[in-house]
């Protein structure tokens, strides 16, 4: 997976493509695994501080039903069709 990770001056950032090629297994909890693994990884070995989704079809409910049931949300409408979402970095476990 192509994961991209970058250092800015005041955030620690990453992105990634997801996507299930067949249709036959969408809806059965793979998105969500995949995506809570990354999660993981982005903010507990990577210490970043954002996760962001780029540029999501409006359209595209199913994808954005898996951001928004993580805690994205949009920061940035970047075109008529497009949004960016992220997930800013979780509070440390108590
Ligand atoms: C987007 C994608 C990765 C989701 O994977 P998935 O395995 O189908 O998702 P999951 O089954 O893990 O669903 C996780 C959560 O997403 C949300 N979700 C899934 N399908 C949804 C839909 N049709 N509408 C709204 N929310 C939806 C739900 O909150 C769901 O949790 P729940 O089933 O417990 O309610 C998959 O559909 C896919 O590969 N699509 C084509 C490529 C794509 O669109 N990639 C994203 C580009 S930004």
């Amino acid at each position: 997976m192509d994961v991209h990770i970058w250092t800015g001056p005041t955030s620690r950032g990453i992105t990634f493509p997801l996507g299930i090629w067949d249709k036959d297994f969408w809806r059965h909890g793979l998105g969500g695994e995949v995506l809570d693994r990354l999660l993981d990884f982005g903010f507990d070995e990577q210490l970043a501080d954002r996760i962001c989704a780029m540029d999501v079809r409006r359209a595209n409910l199913r994808s954005r039903g898996l951001f928004e049931s993580r805690g994205f949300r949009v920061v940035r409408e970047i075109s008529p069709d497009g949004v960016d979402l992220e997930l800013s970095r979780r509070s440390p476990e108590p």
